[in-house]
């Protein structure tokens, strides 16, 4: 980007969970911010106002990503776009398979079409590291795995752990970029659309386009429901009102946890970064946590130490064991370095909920009832 003047960025979905972060961060280092939102009742309730905690200073079109004409008045004078609006979540995408395609894929057809009459500096499209499905495995002998898939007549068993073809037990490695996507539900289909089609079409027609793939982003103001990392938000109000925590599983699944601070940084470097052009980075911590081990730290936050976690050895269709972030390129290419270690965001986390039961005096929603998918040991 170039920062003669101050740009002003188009963040689509700006006024959900990373897009509030992201406007903070743009508008503080000088962008100004628009935002296109059709304020979804899923995130915004059904009042769908605009979130308190979002800078008074962005501005917002309210409207549907997939509207062409909302989306070329929300383009008038952007400078760059950062494509965020989407449906979000693995499991539902199983059942509402049109809706993730209309919005996901269609709604960025939409908005590559809206840019070929509107050259752009940048376009930065947030994918998800659900496009890898599993993550990347090796055995004992160094054979790599990159396309495995649990069978669930060993985890009905409580068999967690992945085997390669041959049933030995295979181990875990940092996922990198290279890994060949392995999409395990509609919504990883469509991200990984997402990725393809602006990867096709910015190269076609000279859009300077980056894809990053994000990994379990969590922080302040992300709902008990969000699919990626929600479960912290819920595990900090169970703790915090005397509940023990419930981990599916064994809770030693392995995920990769990153501060939305970090995250938000990422996209703005990915912004500045001409090296960034064409690329596609990992967005994570860089640092595998495993579920028992973000309840053991939520439990010493809260001080509730006591309460240890209820194991439900419960596996749900669809769940991935482990996937956690090699983030060399963006560290390399991007300069990208996670600065917001796990405690201090756990720390943030419990805060912010806190506050949040005080302020609302409600109860959160209690871990949703197992529809028929669940598989019980
Ligand atoms: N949160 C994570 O950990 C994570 C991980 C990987 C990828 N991502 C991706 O990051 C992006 C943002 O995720 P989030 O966690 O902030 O989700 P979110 O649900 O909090 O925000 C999405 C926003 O998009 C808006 N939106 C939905 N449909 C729309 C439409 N048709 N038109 C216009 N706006 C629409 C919603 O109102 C909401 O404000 C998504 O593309 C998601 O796939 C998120």
């Amino acid at each position: 980007m170039h920062r003669d003047t101050n740009p002003t960025i188009l963040i689509t979905g700006g006024a959900g969970f990373i897009g509030s972060h992201l406007a903070t961060e743009l508008l503080q280092h000088g962008y100004g911010v628009r935002i296109l939102d059709n304020l979804t009742p899923r995130v915004h309730g059904p009042e769908r106002h605009r979130p308190g905690h979002l800078d008074r200073r962005a501005e917002v079109v309210v409207g549907d990503v997939r509207d062409p004409h909302r989306l070329r008045e929300a383009l008038d004078g952007a400078d760059a776009v950062i494509h965020l609006a989407a449906v979000v979540g693995e499991r539902s995408s199983m059942y509402r398979l049109e809706k993730y395609m209309s919005v996901n894929t269609s709604g960025t057809a939409v908005l590559l079409e809206a840019l070929l009459d509107h050259p752009i500096e940048r376009l930065i499209v947030a994918s998800s590291s659900a496009v890898y499905g599993e993550g990347l495995y090796c055995s004992y002998n160094g054979t790599t795995y990159p396309k495995i898939r649990r069978s669930p007549d060993r985890t009905a068993r409580g068999d967690w752990e992945p085997r390669s073809p041959e049933g030995e037990v295979i181990y875990p490695l940092p996922t990198p970029e290279t890994k060949e996507p392995s999409p395990l539900s509609v919504y990883a289909i469509s991200k990984y659309d997402q990725e393809e089609m602006c990867g096709l079409i910015g190269e076609s027609y000279g859009i300077p386009t980056t894809v990053l793939r994000l990994f379990s982003v969590y922080g302040p103001h992300q709902g008990y429901t969000s699919p990626y990392s929600g479960m912290l938000t819920e595990y900090a109000s169970r703790l915090l009102q005397g509940l023990p925590v419930r981990l599916f599983e064994d809770g030693y699944q392995q995920r990769d946890f990153v501060s939305v601070y970090d995250a938000v940084r990422a996209f703005r470097l990915a912004l500045e970064s001409p090296a960034a052009i064409g690329g596609t980075f990992n967005i994570g911590s860089g640092r595998p946590c495993t579920f028992r081990t973000v309840a053991d730290l939520l439990a010493a936050i809260t001080g509730r130490q006591h309460l240890t976690p209820e194991i439900l050895g419960i596996g749900r269709i669809g769940d991935i064991r482990h996937r956690f972030a090699d983030i060399g390129r963006a560290r390399e290419v991007l300069g990208y370095e996670p600065e917001v270690t796990i405690e201090a965001g756990l720390l943030d986390l419990v805060a912010w909920v806190e506050a949040e039961i005080a302020g609302r005096r409600k109860v959160p929603a209690p871990i949703k009832a197992l529809g028929s998918s669940r598989l019980r040991v």
